[in-house]
């Protein structure tokens, strides 16, 4: 007997013109795989997948990010991972005050993590806590030719204490040293794809450009964030309890903007394994 395999169409609608569409598909079909490539063929082509509302559990969560690739697990071991900035639920809460700044994840690895999954669980009380999305491939794409000669051959230092210096200017001396214990990373400023596809890899991490003095560094750092996070590249969520966003780690930045840190907000994250290093 042959196996017949059928082409199921995977309903969607873009949000913008340059980043996120939403996939409306059911959760009996999501889970069941017979999406998944299309799902990862989209998010490497949009950047930003929303699921609104399709309400996962958490073990649904883990289901479904196993049905796309090989999930990640945290540092601890755990599948899931809350984002909250509550210390008394998240232990480690305080590393996601760097999580209001520009970034992609993983700067700090080889190979980054190709993908999160965000599911909302608790809405802040008294509003705020969007994320936003920009496409780095987009933003690459559009630099002027001369701009993208340029940068072809930079490099630039990732740390984690670039970002601790974002949200605790005048840290402890202790503090910097613990977080410089984490290392620090050089990665080209324009990664160029497997797929032949480039995109930039800015944000937080970036302390400086080799090779540049502090000041040339800085300016170019700050002219590309500004540039890659234009309207035309950025998606704006705002979450509605059950939503599940995911984005292409490898080819996005993202930020939350601020909520009261005091405010129940409750996401859970799930993460895709990387599948390419940095180059
Ligand atoms: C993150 O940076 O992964 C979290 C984003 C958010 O809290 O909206």
């Amino acid at each position: 007997m042959t196996s017949k395999t059928t082409a199921t169409t995977l309903p969607t609608r873009d949000l913008t013109e340059r980043i996120g569409t939403e996939v409306l598909a059911d959760k009996g079909a999501l889970l069941s795989g017979v999406h998944a490539g299309a799902i990862r063929e989209l998010l490497e082509q949009r950047g930003v997948l929303v699921f609104p509302k399709i309400g996962f559990t958490d073990s649904e969560q883990v289901a479904f990010t196993e049905t796309l690739g090989t999930l990640a697990p945290e540092r601890d071991g755990e599948a899931v991972y809350d984002v909250t900035l509550d210390t008394t639920v998240n232990k480690q809460a305080d590393y996601l005050k760097g999580s209001f700044y520009w970034h992609l994840d993983g700067t700090m690895n080889e190979v980054p993590i190709l993908a999160s999954l965000l599911s909302s669980k608790v809405l802040p009380a008294g509003g705020g806590g969007d994320t936003e999305f920009c496409n780095t491939y987009a933003a690459y794409e559009d630099l002027p030719d001369d701009d993208k000669q340029r940068l072809a051959s930079l490099r630039a230092m990732h740390s984690a204490w670039n970002t601790l210096l974002y949200y605790d200017p005048e840290p402890e001396f202790a503090t910097l040293r613990q977080m410089m214990a984490i290392g620090q990373c050089e990665l080209p400023l324009v990664w160029t794809h497997r797929s032949g596809r480039r995109s930039l890899v800015l944000g937080c991490t970036a302390s400086d450009i080799v090779g540049l003095d502090y000041a040339a560094s800085t300016k170019t750092l700050v002219r590309l964030r500004d540039w890659a996070t234009q309207p035309q590249f950025v998606y704006r969520h705002r979450w509605s309890v059950g939503d599940l966003v995911m984005w292409d780690n490898t080819g996005t930045m993202h930020r939350a903007l601020p909520y009261d840190p005091d405010s129940g907000r409750m996401l859970r994250r799930t993460k895709l394994a990387g599948e390419e290093p940095f180059a």
